[in-house]
């Protein structure tokens, strides 16, 4: 049993990066923003927020219209709610515990979910970098408006993850910082695979 915890802000690299140290481990991966943005996504379509929490199925993270910026707002605001939270906390710690390792991205991971995890890094990168990254994301899907629009939204949602009462987004004191401003992608997943092989991973 081995447990990665990465969080950090949106579009900091965290998907990019724990796809990448899952890979090189053979560890599996969950993406928990996957998790509140299928309770944001049934809000949208009528379901209580806590409801939809209480009932989720795995197979509701398949959807593949969860990765558009209405969702992730969606998925923003029903992640204030305790209840919400609450209703998801089994799965994620159970996904934790997997014999055969686990890398679990997030806001509150390495501070709540799993705040024992042998490893935890903290990715991050300015609010502009990293909606310029999300702008080309999404361009390249159809999806985007404009990159101020993708900065507003960027920031609209730190605001919300940081302020929330519930599990605010920040750094566990043992988190190693990974600031991903400078860096290209091959050279974040290199610092942290690095950071987790220190961590003790094999
Ligand atoms: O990682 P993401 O962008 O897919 O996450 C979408 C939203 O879900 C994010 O803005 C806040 C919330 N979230 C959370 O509160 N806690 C997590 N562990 C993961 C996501």
């Amino acid at each position: 049993m081995f447990c990665v915890a990465i969080d950090g802000p949106a579009a900091a690299g965290k998907g990019t990066i724990s796809r990448a140290v899952a890979e090189h481990f053979g560890f599996a991966h969950l993406d928990t923003g996957l998790l509140y943005r299928a309770v944001g996504a049934k809000m949208m379509a009528g379901v209580p927020p806590v409801e939809a929490a209480q009932n989720l199925l795995p197979q509701d993270l398949d959807d593949p219209d969860l990765r558009g910026p209405e969702v992730a707002q969606a998925a923003s605001k029903v992640a204030v709610i305790a209840e919400v939270r609450a209703a998801l906390v089994d799965f994620q710690r159970a996904f934790a515990r997997r014999s055969g390792g686990a890398v679990m991205d997030g806001r509150d991971i390495g501070t709540v979910i799993c705040p024992r995890a042998e490893a935890k890094l903290f990715v991050t990168a300015s609010a502009e970098v990293r909606a310029k990254r999300r702008f080309q994301e999404l361009a390249a899907k159809g999806l985007a408006n404009s990159l101020e629009e993708v900065l507003a939204d960027v920031k609209a949602r730190d605001e919300r993850d940081m302020n929330r009462a519930e599990a605010p987004l920040r750094p566990a004191e043992d988190a190693v910082l990974i600031d991903t401003s400078e860096l290209d992608v091959d050279a974040a997943i290199a610092a942290a695979i690095q950071a987790v092989t220190e961590r003790g991973a094999a």
